[in-house]
């Protein structure tokens, strides 16, 4: 009997991804948001990007939670994301000025802030990585993090402190003197000191009312037995301790991010949904085993519109890869898989899955991590199937997909070993067929 929807979002639900990012998390996490009273995004920051297609129109975020669209809910911006206060203001504007009814929009007082050096940072940075560099976003994602170890710079909570200005220009000050030192100009070469000061000032005058302590409403809200969905950015693969580092993100999409961001823990989560791409992709450098630069990656691309949704990079594009698809959800928590974009694969003859990576002699089937330097030496084992050949959009029982289509869930279900509770077979929320 198929689930629904209701029920599965019901609780304290994570919506998160296994692989590299980018697998249609915000497609989800919108259609999860219709059944939740509070959204909560739980890690990274502008560095993430989803697309939402709604009646609305289509909508391409990247700090405002893709949950923002359902105007009974709350939706919060947790303590673990690092937060653009220009960005934020910028993204918010945009919305209300298409008048699109939104959830009340509350900011984390204890996330740091991305000033406009960290984005200096973070390109000086990959410039003086050279062939080493990571393919960062660019959006200061790594150095607001780095400071917020070394307790360093401010925070959303201080743009409420009445000397927040003074404050704010003698970190200007020092951090020239950082950015000098890397090799980089002076501050007049990057941005106009005038100009963002002002633009910082009308942010700020947008945030101050929106700052609260995430944590005390989010333990309110569990107390009243309130439907709490956590939205997670980035993905697994990427996350910095578990991913393959130095080639991740600086913060953790999984569930220790969603604890760490929330003051929830463990016991109080009732469900992990980890959204899986049907096949894989990744952008920036690092590992991946199963890519294809060759017509099946340019097919997958091209009908996938993998473009970043951040940058505007092409996306790489490969093979679904069930070793590492599985590290990342098991490293994750993840409890049930959404196994989205299934329709891009319509098209294709042949459809592979890598199964185990061969080095050597053996084959790995487990990973415990995703080093890089062990995904070099190493060969993609791959079973192949006939593709199904047949629209699956319009589709939207899961009894009535193709049955070559059902396979190849199944294969990857077992192969994950997590069930697939949702299968999409298009952007919008209709193209969603609960199992
Ligand atoms: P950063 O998070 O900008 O420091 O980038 C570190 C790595 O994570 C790079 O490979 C980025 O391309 C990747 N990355 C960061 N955010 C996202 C995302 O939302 N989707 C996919 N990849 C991301």
């Amino acid at each position: 009997m198929a689930n629904l929807p209701g029920s599965y979002w019901k609780g304290t639900v994570l919506a998160t991804d296994t692989q590299f990012g980018d697998t249609g998390k915000g497609k989800l996490v919108d259609e999860g948001a219709q059944y939740a009273d509070v959204i909560i995004k739980t890690n990274g920051g502008a560095n993430a990007g989803h697309t939402v297609c709604n009646k609305y129109g289509e909508f391409k975020l990247h700090l405002i939670p893709a949950g923002i669209f359902n105007p009974e809910a709350l939706c919060l911006i947790g303590s673990g994301v690092v937060v653009d206060p220009l960005q934020f203001a910028g993204e918010l504007e945009e919305l209300l000025d298409k008048k699109v009814p939104l959830a009340k929009c509350l900011l984390s007082k204890d996330s740091h802030l991305v000033l406009p050096w960290h984005k200096i940072r973070d390109s000086l940075r990959e410039k003086n990585r050279g062939e080493g560099k990571i393919g960062t976003t660019g959006r200061g994602i790594g150095p607001t993090f780095a400071d917020r170890t070394n307790r360093e710079g401010l925070r959303v909570g201080d743009l409420l402190d009445s000397n927040f200005e003074k404050r704010f220009m003698q970190i200007l000050h020092e951090q020239e003197r950082v950015i000098l030192a890397m090799g980089g100009g002076k501050f007049e070469d990057y941005f106009d000191k005038n100009k963002t000061m002002k633009q910082l000032r009308e942010a700020r005058e947008v945030i101050m009312p929106r700052i609260i302590n995430t944590a005390e409403v989010i333990y309110l809200k569990k107390e009243e037995g309130k439907n709490i969905l956590g939205e997670a950015g980035q993905g697994a693969l990427l996350d910095l301790d578990f991913g393959g580092y130095p080639y991740v993100t600086s913060s953790h999409p999984g569930v220790i991010g969603f604890m760490l961001s929330t003051g929830l823990s463990i016991k109080d989560i009732d469900k992990v949904v980890g959204s899986t791409k049907a096949y894989m992709t990744r952008v920036g450098e690092g590992p991946m085993p199963t890519e294809q630069d060759n017509e099946i990656g340019d097919y997958l691309q091209k009908v996938g519109g993998e473009i970043g949704a951040t940058t505007g990079r092409i996306r790489r594009c490969g093979w679904f890869d069930i070793p590492a698809t599985e590290y990342g959800a098991r490293t994750s928590g993840v409890t049930t898989l959404a196994l989205m974009k299934l329709d891009v694969l319509d098209g294709l003859d042949e459809i592979k899955v890598c199964t185990g990576y061969q080095a050597g002699d053996r084959v790995y089937n487990k990973l415990f991590d995703i080093d890089p330097v062990f995904c070099e030496g190493i060969k993609p084992v791959y079973q192949t199937f006939k593709g199904w050949k047949q629209p699956t959009t319009e589709v939207r029982l899961y009894d009535d997909l193709p049955q070559r289509a059902k396979e190849y869930i199944s294969f990857i279900e077992e192969g994950v070993g997590i069930p697939i509770k949702i299968v999409s077979v298009g952007p919008d929320r209709q193209a969603t067929i609960y199992r």
